[in-house]
């Protein structure tokens, strides 16, 4: 079979047998290309220039054979992303419970703990000393998987049909390249690292432990596995000490996963006596509703408009994106992260953008846009469409806090305060969250953003077994509803398709 020659933006070659599909040759050259919907030729995020030539034309990587030698330039990329690693933290007696760390506090000073929260974009690590717990290094990076599909469905999919295996493996070779980089930092071998826990959502869970996630994609979405676990590490590809083990945080139900349980156990929602709503939106949303009497979740698949798919000229908040957008003195204003030329729009900005939009009366109640497309700035644009995905995702996230309300016998004033957790919300304007009708208007002034809470309670897990514990005893708790199978799931979500208006 002849082999042919890729370069990709005069600088990175490959070697590909006649056939390979380009998409497929990207990721093998190491180039990490956007496929929110997997090479199914859906998304258009992929696409690439192929010069042949004088002549240039924009196609669908995913859709090109490679039947000759090729020049291309990979368009719309973003640099850095932004990755949340902060949040509130609170302060845990150092207990880990690990049978292989020393018991004298000098050797104990030169041991290590690593925490990870896995999540469907990006992978963040914490590396945590193991006598004090305090942190030595912080580290993240865009989870691999991404490259493959954007949303967890797709990526269980892509698993189930091509993947056997190989999202589990990019996932853990991504994670020991963390902590090597980390020890690296702080100048500490690899094997000082006696244990580390994981908090994930459910699809990310399976992936990561080797499990099959087909429960997860048919009708009743249930996980293969549930329970808290505690593992060797060496058992799944984990290089650190040979001893070291492997905390994974409990699931709680369909694509309520690990990371819900390590979000519920940072809040110390086993404690609250207030009647509280927790909103961790990103490709999934997961609301939880409760106190230390009663907890409420479910996940509502908002879909990943949030991370910019589905969205014509979206993109997730990295370099060149359209984070924030206003209205002044008669016009629409934005700022673009790194202040970079705008070349796309994340999700924050939409959502600001489709709220002023609302308040400006360019953009009706009912979702119909007066002037399709809108342009925000010379290359960024708002279509129909993209308002359409907009009102989808919003109306499931507010038609899951809805249903949790009414489950729960309580009125939205009912709520004492309202916590958003992860890293969209805490990029977003909670503002316009509240002007487009994501979260109820009345509940505006009882908003908190806490950060990465689910890497938050992956470290207090590692740094106390007592807190590990706890976070299951916590997701034994929660009542987890499939709303896909409660029956007023589908007109409550529709009630919510509208937008509010509200004023300037
Ligand atoms: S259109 Fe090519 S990956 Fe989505």
């Amino acid at each position: 079979m002849n082999e042919f020659k890729v370069v990709f933006n005069g600088k990175t070659e490959i070697s590909v047998k006649e056939g390979t599909n380009l998409l497929e040759a990207e990721r093998a050259a190491g180039l990490e290309p956007n496929a929110f919907c997997g090479g199914q030729g859906k998304c258009k995020k992929c696409k690439v220039k192929i010069i042949r030539g004088t002549q240039a034309s924009e196609e669908l990587a995913c859709r090109v054979t490679i039947t000759e030698d090729m020049e291309v330039e990979t368009l719309r990329r973003a640099g850095a992303y932004k990755i949340l690693m902060e949040s509130a933290s609170r302060n845990v007696e150092v207990k880990p419970g690990i049978p292989a760390l020393p018991e004298q506090k000098e050797a104990m000073e030169n041991c290590a703990l690593a925490a990870f929260d896995i999540g469907t974009t990006t992978i963040a690590a914490y590396l945590l000393n193991a006598y004090d717990g305090e942190i030595l290094a912080v580290g993240s990076k865009l989870n691999p998987q991404s490259q493959y599909a954007a949303d967890v469905i797709s990526r269980c999919n892509y698993e189930l049909e091509r993947g056997k295996g190989h999202l589990g493996k990019i996932v853990r070779g991504t994670m020991n390249g963390l902590l090597k980089h980390l020890t690296q930092k702080v100048s500490i071998k690899i094997e000082d690292i006696y244990g580390i826990s994981v908090a994930a959502n459910t699809a990310m869970h399976h992936l990561f432990l080797g499990l099959s996630p087909k429960s997860l994609v048919l009708a009743p979405y249930l996980p293969a596995m549930v329970k808290e676990h505690t593992f060797l590490a060496k058992d799944y590809d984990i290089h650190i000490h040979p001893e070291g083990i492997l905390r994974v945080l409990p699931n709680i139900g369909s694509f309520v996963g690990a990371d819900t349980s390590a979000c519920l156990l940072a809040l110390e929602f086993d404690k609250l006596e207030e009647l509280t709503l927790m909103i961790d939106i990103g490709t999934n949303g997961e609301i939880v509703l409760g106190n230390k009497d009663r907890i409420l979740a479910c996940s509502t698949a908002a879909g990943p408009a949030f991370e910019g798919a589905k969205i014509e000229c979206g993109m997730r908040g990295a370099d060149g994106a359209i984070d924030h957008v206003s209205w002044e003195n008669g016009q629409l204003k934005y700022t673009v992260i790194n202040e970079k030329e705008p070349i796309g729009i994340c999700g924050s900005g939409l959502i600001d953008a489709v709220a002023v939009m609302l308040q400006c009366g360019l953009l009706e109640p009912s979702g119909y846009l007066k002037h399709s497309p809108y342009y925000i700035s010379d290359k960024v644009y708002l279509s129909q469409k993209d308002i359409r995905e907009l009102q989808l995702a919003k109306s499931a996230i507010a038609a899951g806090i809805d249903i949790l309300c009414k489950k729960s016998g309580a009125d939205y004033k009912d709520i004492d305060k309202v916590l958003i957790a992860g890293a969209f919300g805490n990029y977003m304007s909670s503002e316009s969250a509240c002007d487009i009708g994501l979260i109820p208007l009345v509940l505006r002034k009882k908003i908190t953003v806490v950060g990465n809470a689910a890497g938050e309670g992956a470290k207090l897990s590692i740094l106390n077994k007592e807190e590990f514990n706890r976070a299951a005893k916590i997701a034994k708790k929660v009542k987890f509803m499939e709303l896909a199978l409660a029956a007023e799931f589908q007109d409550v979500f529709v009630e919510h398709m509208e937008f509010i208006k509200t004023e300037l």
